[in-house]
């Protein structure tokens, strides 16, 4: 016979049974809930992981292409500066040398043959626009000299950046009248080239060379001038006043053109032509006038230098005595003409 106590006890067995098993139960749904939990936290760092992973190797790509991008840009220096570094020579080898030019134009009315419209360098084919426009930049240096030197006399010229002689070839006369002694220098070898085939051996015609250096002596030459050449001289345009200033006898005259706001609206006008467009600085092409000091742009053959006005005479008045900035001469011309002295002493 069971004792009344057990079968007390015993109807409490199967509630806790059922007790002990939601226990259980319990006990799986938290472990089950720790191993979900711990399953989003490795799921969460997996993912971060990933992400700075990818931010790492986005930040390696960029410094790469970076540095890429600086390599070029050194390499693209290092590539021009042989060819820019000193001149633009003649082709030297075998097959192209001597150099082969078009026949020059031989006129009655030219002491001198004219280049061949090939070898005028961007100045007019036609043989009489030529002339005039060359007679007309002429004519401006020849007013320099009777304002600041007076009166014709025995004078050594240099036309710097002389091409084919379109501006010098108009002084044979004085050369004749009065001795004037005529030279000219270029960077380009082959107008050089050109004026050594045709023009007569009082024309004293060297190749230049982009650094500042000319092949004069001291304090040799009364006038120097240039028609647009300081319109192209973006590098070391202070050294080459300077040298320039160097080769002048004291008092002797520089004549030089530039590109002010002038010529910064000029071109501006023509913005929607391929000849602008492909030379110019994109805030030219934007501003219809000249917002800034000074722009000097792009490389070799298509470097343009602009001044304003004001800043062009105060930077020259550093190095020579500025006597006229004046402003396009003639109707063809859209250039300031520099007028400087060097000082007697
Ligand atoms: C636009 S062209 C003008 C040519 C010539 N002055 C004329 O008016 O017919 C510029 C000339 O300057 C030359 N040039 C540029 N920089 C020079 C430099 N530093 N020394 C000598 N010539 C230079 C060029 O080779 C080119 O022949």
């Amino acid at each position: 016979m069971t004792h009344p106590l057990l079968r007390r006890l015993a109807h409490l067995l199967p509630p806790i049974q059922r007790l002990s098993q939601s226990r259980d139960a319990a006990l799986r749904d938290r472990d089950a809930v720790l191993d979900r939990m711990q399953e989003l936290i490795d799921q969460q760092a997996a993912e971060a992981a990933a992400l700075q992973a990818a931010r790492k190797a986005e930040a390696e790509r960029e410094a790469d292409a970076r540095m890429e991008r600086t390599l070029t840009m050194v390499r693209a220096e290092y590539t021009v500066l042989p060819r820019f570094g000193f001149h633009q020579p003649l082709d030297y080898n075998e097959v192209s040398l001597p150099p082969h030019f078009d026949p020059p134009v031989v006129r009655p009315d030219q002491k001198l043959p004219l280049p061949a419209p090939a070898d005028r360098f961007g100045y007019p084919a036609d043989d009489a626009a030529y002339l005039r426009m060359g007679e007309m930049d002429a004519t401006i240096v020849r007013d320099a000299i009777a304002r600041h030197l007076g009166a014709p006399r025995d004078l050594a010229l240099l036309d710097f950046g002389c091409s084919s002689g379109r501006v010098l070839r108009h002084f044979e006369a004085e050369h004749a009248a009065h001795g004037w002694r005529l030279h000219g220098v270029d960077i380009q070898a082959r107008p050089i080239e050109w004026l050594r085939l045709h023009f007569p051996q009082h024309y004293t015609v060297t190749t230049g060379t982009v650094q500042p250096h000319l092949p004069f002596e001291d304090n040799s030459l009364d006038v120097i001038y240039g028609f647009s050449v300081f319109t192209h001289i973006k590098y070391l345009w202070d050294m080459w006043l300077l040298e320039l200033k160097r080769v002048l006898k004291p008092g002797g005259l520089l004549v030089q053109t530039i590109h002010t706001e002038n010529a910064w609206e000029y071109y501006h006008r023509y913005r929607h032509e391929d000849w602008v467009r492909r030379a110019h600085a994109a805030r030219m092409l934007d501003q219809p006038t000249m917002q800034v000091d000074w722009l000097h742009h792009g490389d070799i053959a298509v470097s343009q230098a602009f001044w304003k006005a004001e800043v062009a005479r105060r930077n020259w008045s550093r190095y020579l005595e500025v006597l006229e900035l004046l402003p396009p001469q003639h109707a063809l011309s859209f250039q300031d003409v520099m007028v400087c002295r060097k000082p007697a002493r």
